[in-house]
Formats: structure tokens, C-alpha cells, sequence
């Protein structure tokens, strides 16, 4: 069959079924299909596709009428201009953590935290931005904590990593410059009302700590304060409706200078603070 005539069928299915983007979703899944990148696909468009590649072209089709996402039927993602690897066991790293990337490069450090930390995304990135730099990675996910070493031993910042299991910081020994999290934090009211992409690929686990959704940051804010050095930094993402509720979490605990930074869309998404000097 002809490509551009077996994508604009897979386009018209994923319409159908009410998928945002279907054109940018079929290029990507038609590349991963053919083993070419997608700046080729125009090139080839009049050219026959095999059997054998129809026939993977369409599975990958069929896992996104599904509602896969489509970094999670491909195994990675982008994040900080770097690729890494996801699987059932991790959170899919979304765009707006790189709020935490951008806050926490504002200042330099040597030693840091990164506190649930799924693919390993932050910690990595900051290692990688960073090569003096030494991080703890940990979370409470043994299956979650080996994508991550296989994300840093792939970056080439392995050797500078140590990756704990342990809620939150109940494990973690020694003092950080810097600590970084992305929590869980969907309240349990608002979980019905996530998308199917979402409730079902991403682990429970990585997206709500029930209730309200503030449990990380009451425990997280608390913990920290005795793993930084005098003037180390605190960095949270938060969800959109937050900033308030986490801004009092924070100050009530002590820390200065506690502000709420947003990500592109405008909406609060991290707040950060520092322990006296
Ligand atoms: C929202 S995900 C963030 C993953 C990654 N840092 C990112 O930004 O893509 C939250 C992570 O916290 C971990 N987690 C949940 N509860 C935890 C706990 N009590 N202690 C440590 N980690 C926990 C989950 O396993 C998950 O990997």
C-alpha cells in the first residue's frame, strides 16, 4: 500500500475517535513503523509500504485508538532536549517539569535531590547541565527506579548518581544544595476527570497521593528542611490550583523566600524556596 494513503486512512480513524493532532501522531507512528525519521516521510509518500511494515504501522495505529500515548507506544520521550526512555512503571515526563529544569539552573549546585523521580528526568538533566554535580535519585518504586539507572547510565551520568528507594526522604541521609520534586499531587476529586490517556497509562502512583493531594508537600516540605544546607533550595512542582495551599505549606514550616514561578501556559506550576543562611 502507499504511504500517504495508509496514513491519511490512520489520520481519518484517529479523528474519528476524537484523538487531538492525529496528523503529528501519524507521522510519528508511520516513522517508528517504516524505522525512518519523520523528516522523511514526505520523501517517501508515494512509495510502496511493505507487509510487514503495514502491518506494525497499523498495531501502533491500534494502541493509540486505545488512548496510548504515543511516547508511551514508542518507549521515550523528549524532555530538556534529551531523549529518555518510559515504561508502564513510570510517569510519561510532561513539558511543564522542565519548570523545575529552568528554576533550579538559575542557580548552581554540587549536591542534589531529586525526590520521586520516576525516569530519572530531573535529576538527569540537571546532572547533565551540570558536570561537577553529584544526585541522589529516589522514589518509592523499585520498577521506576530502574528505568531511571538505565536513563542515567545512557546520559553518561551514571557514575555521578546514587538511586535510593525510599518514601520520600524516610532513606535519604547526608545535605543537599538543592532538592527537586514533582510529587504526586491530582486531588482525588479530580481524578475522574482526567483523560483517558492519562488514568489509564500513567501509574496511579505517580499522580495522586489521594485527598486533597497536598500529602507529598506537608511530608516533603517538613523532611527536606533537615537534608539542606544553610541557603539550599526547595523546588516543587504543583498543579495549577495549588499555589496557594503549598506557598503556606512552606512558610508555615519556616523556609524563605518562598515563591510561585509559572511554565509557558501561564499557569503556577513550581514553587521554590530556600532554608535560612
Ligand atoms: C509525578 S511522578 C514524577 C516522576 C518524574 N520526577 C517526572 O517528573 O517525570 C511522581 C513520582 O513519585 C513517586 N512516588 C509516589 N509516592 C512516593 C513516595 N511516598 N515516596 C517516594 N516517591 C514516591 C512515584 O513512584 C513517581 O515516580
Amino acid at each position: 500500500m502507499i504511504l500517504r494513503e495508509l496514513m491519511i486512512k490512520a489520520q481519518a480513524r484517529l479523528r474519528a475517535a476524537q484523538i487531538e493532532n492525529p496528523g503529528r501522531d501519524v507521522r510519528k507512528l508511520a516513522a517508528a513503523a517504516l524505522g525512518v525519521p519523520s523528516e522523511r516521510l514526505t520523501l517517501m509518500s508515494e512509495s510502496a509500504a511493505s507487509a510487514e511494515q503495514v502491518t506494525h504501522f497499523e498495531s501502533l495505529v491500534s494502541q493509540r485508538l486505545a488512548r496510548k500515548p504515543v511516547a508511551r507506544i514508542l518507549g521515550h520521550r523528549e524532555f530538556w532536549g534529551r531523549d529518555f526512555e518510559i515504561s508502564a512503571d513510570v510517569l510519561d515526563p510532561r513539558g511543564d517539569t522542565e519548570t523545575i529544569v529552568l528554576e533550579a539552573l538559575k542557580t548552581p549546585a554540587k549536591r542534589l535531590l531529586d525526590l520521586g523521580t520516576g525516569s530519572g528526568v530531573l535529576a538527569i538533566t540537571l546532572l547533565a547541565e551540570w558536570p561537577e554535580a553529584q544526585a541522589v535519585a529516589s522514589d518509592i518504586s523499585n520498577a521506576a527506579l530502574a528505568i531511571a539507572k538505565k536513563n542515567a547510565a545512557a546520559h553518561e551520568v551514571a557514575g555521578r548518581a546514587e538511586f535510593c528507594c525510599s518514601d520520600w526522604l524516610d532513606a535519604i541521609s547526608g545535605q543537599f544544595d538543592l532538592i527537586v520534586s514533582n510529587p504526586p499531587y491530582i486531588a482525588e476529586s479530580e481524578l475522574p476527570g482526567l483523560s483517558a490517556d492519562v488514568t489509564l497509562y500513567d501509574p496511579k502512583i505517580a499522580l495522586s497521593p489521594g485527598k486533597d493531594g497536598l500529602a507529598a508537600y506537608r511530608k516533603i516540605v517538613r523532611d527536606a528542611k533537615n537534608h539542606l544546607v544553610l541557603g539550599g533550595r526547595l523546588i516543587v512542582e504543583i498543579g495549577a490550583s495549588q499555589a496557594i495551599e503549598v506557598q503556606k505549606i512552606f512558610t508555615q514550616t519556616g523556609y524563605l523566600g518562598v515563591a510561585c514561578r509559572q511554565d509557558l501556559g501561564g499557569r503556577d506550576r513550581v514553587v521554590t524556596a530556600q532554608v535560612a543562611n
